[in-house]
């Protein structure tokens, strides 16, 4: 039996308690020693975050194998949306300071100078900082382009607590230019690779993906919201442009959303799990096209995701294929030698909870051909099919769902210090706690689960009744304004055109090329918007009677600049 002495470590109980194993009653001491232990990380006067500017988040005290003492945009706003939730679905009151610090703090790293660039100049995937809130100038995984996108949803949740108490001043005028500045930079750059969630693979990840997405349409609803609405138009296109690009992740030959398109791994990753819950719409009933915990794709996809780490972790051997086991970020992950983590095992539990609330509010459950396996992970012989809130059906398989859930939460618990203390891992071997100590994510992962599994919901962000478009429209990022001038003197029925090395200019072909106007001959000119910081080669061309004749080399050759215009005055050569 672990003994849980709160006393020691936040001087919260002035006994210790036992920590049974029962997910009741590990929540009943786990989660005020997990709000304690997330509170403790957060500047300026957290006890465990010395050093912390006023409403930094550090990642966690740990400043040895691995140095954790920085503050990363993601992990930040993961916990000030907790934080933001109790506070707005009035659970603690006390919150709202912290939430105007991280906010001033916040809007202060949008601004500072980074290896991604300006603020204006794609800076804001920056994804960690100094804890005195400067730029992290060493090497790193970057850009992460999830950052802005969960930084915008905590603040948008505050935003709409704000105007539902009549404080529209200051959203309008302090919190919206903040927030637009996040909704502007995924708007137009949701389509350019990242980094994932974890910080290794470059490419394109479903959870930044489920983010971007969520964040576009509850930005939208506010700018209507408050009448600023320039930009919703763009939000609302960008959005559905997103949504149509999350569904190409689902594999329906494997039954699993394939978490990044590069990387070379099986794509089976906690990063699913965790985009559906935090895209959770209690209002969407159990929609398969925003991935909703309940619908058939999100739940096929978690037994995918567990039964690949049944036989990888030492820990799980034996237990039983229905039951639950120990997971991590992904089945191939070497990191600390690829271990479970906290924040994935409460995950899993977490989904099934918002399943759980989602079926109940909904009145039925749904069996398709999709989830049919795993629904039978709990009924053998279950059919596709309906089966409403009164059938036996459904009150035998919410209440096996619920023990499968809780499952999660007990071997979380079982590897829980008697502390209470959480850390990063815990050790596929002997369940020991491994990695970083008190990683503040990982205490927002209990509370987050278990606030769903005490049914609570938080706010709708808009995902009821979405449909993806048919054809997925790309986005080509960050563009300037580039006019081409060349003086060029021609003889009628001549004419002056450009091609080059991008898309816009044809990629070089001749057949293709752009025309020139010589409205100010013999200058002859074109403006058109071509990708930011980005090096372009060109050559003008002249058409006549079907002859084409290119300039002489070498390739004319410029940079574009990362915002505003540019202008080339040439002569033909
Ligand atoms: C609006 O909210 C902000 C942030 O908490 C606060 O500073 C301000 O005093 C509030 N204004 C009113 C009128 O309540
Ligand atoms: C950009 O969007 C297109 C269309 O949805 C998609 O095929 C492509 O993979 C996306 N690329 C990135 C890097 O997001
Ligand atoms: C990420 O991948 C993209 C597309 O393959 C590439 O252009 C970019 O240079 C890569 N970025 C880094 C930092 O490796
Ligand atoms: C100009 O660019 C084209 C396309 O990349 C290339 O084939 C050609 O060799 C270049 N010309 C010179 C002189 O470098
Ligand atoms: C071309 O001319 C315009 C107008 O005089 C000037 O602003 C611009 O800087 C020139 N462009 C270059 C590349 O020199």
């Amino acid at each position: 039996m672990r003994i849980l002495c709160l006393a020691s470590v936040f001087g919260l109980l002035g006994s210790a308690v036992s920590q049974p194993a029962s997910a009741d009653a590990y929540f009943s001491t786990e989660l005020p020693v997990a709000k304690a232990g997330l509170l403790a990380n957060i500047g300026p006067s957290g006890a465990k975050s010395s050093g912390a500017k006023s409403g930094i988040v550090i990642a966690s005290p740990n400043t040895v194998n691995p140095n954790y003492l920085f503050t990363w945009v993601r992990d930040s706003s993961l916990v000030f949306k907790v934080i933001t939730d109790q506070f707005t679905l009035g659970q603690d009151t006390s919150l709202r300071s912290q939430i105007d610090n991280f906010f001033t703090a916040e809007a202060a790293l949008q601004q500072v100078s980074n290896p991604s660039g300006l603020v204006t100049t794609g800076g804001l995937a920056e994804p960690k900082f100094n804890i005195d809130g400067t730029a992290f100038t060493g090497p790193w995984g970057r850009p992460q382009r999830d950052g802005p996108a969960l930084r915008s949803t905590a603040l948008i949740t505050y935003a709409n607590w704000l105007l539902s108490n009549g404080n529209s001043t200051f959203v309008t005028n302090t919190l919206w230019p903040v927030i637009k500045l996040d909704l502007d930079y995924v708007s137009t750059y949701w389509n350019q690779s990242t980094f994932d969630l974890w910080e290794e693979i470059n490419s394109s990840s479903f959870f930044t993906t489920a983010v971007q997405h969520r964040a576009l349409r509850e930005g939208s609803a506010l700018a209507t919201r408050i009448g600023q609405t320039a930009s919703v138009g763009t939000y609302d296109s960008q959005a559905a442009n997103i949504l149509c690009f999350l569904q190409t992740y689902w594999n329906p030959t494997t039954g699993y959303i394939t978490a990044n398109t590069g990387g070379g791994r099986s794509g089976k990753d906690s990063n699913t799990v965790l985009a559906s819950i935090h895209t959770w719409d209690i209002n969407a009933g159990c929609d398969a096209t925003t991935f909703q915990p309940c619908s058939d794709k999100a739940l096929s996809n978690l037994k995918v995701y567990v039964d690949s780490f049944r036989s990888v972790y030492p820990i799980n051997s034996g237990i039983n294929a229905a039951s639950a086991v120990a997971v991590g970020r992904y089945p191939e992950d070497v990191y600390f030698n690829g271990n479970p983590w906290y924040l994935s095992t409460f995950a899993v539990a977490e989904q099934l909870y918002d399943g759980l609330l989602t079926w109940q509010s909904v009145g039925s459950i749904q069996v398709t051909t999709t989830s049919l396996a795993f629904f039978r992970q709990f009924s053998p012989s279950i059919a596709t099919g309906t089966y409403t809130s009164t059938s036996p059906q459904y009150t035998q398989l919410t209440s096996a769902i619920k023990t499968f859930a809780d499952g999660f939460v007990e071997i979380a618990a079982k590897y829980t210090p008697s502390n209470g203390g959480i850390a990063e891992q815990y050790d596929k071997s002997t369940g020991a706690p491994l990695s970083a100590a008190d990683l503040t994510w990982s205490y927002a992962s209990v509370l987050t689960a278990g606030a769903s599994r005490a049914g609570i919901k938080p706010a709708s962000w808009g995902a009821s009744g979405l449909t993806a478009p048919a054809k997925c429209v790309p986005n080509p990022g960050p563009q300037v304004s580039v006019t081409f001038n060349v003086q060029a003197t021609t003889q009628f029925g001549e004419n002056i055109f450009v091609v080059g090395s991008v898309d816009v200019l044809q990629n070089w072909s001749p057949d293709t090329a752009l025309p020139l106007s010589a409205t100010n001959y013999p200058t002859w000119s074109l403006t058109v918007n071509l990708p930011a910081n980005t090096n372009i080669q060109y050559k003008y061309i002249r058409k006549f009677n079907g002859q084409v004749t290119w300039e002489s080399d070498p390739n004319n050759s410029f940079n574009t600049p990362a915002t505003g215009g540019f202008t080339l005055n040439d002569s033909w050569r």
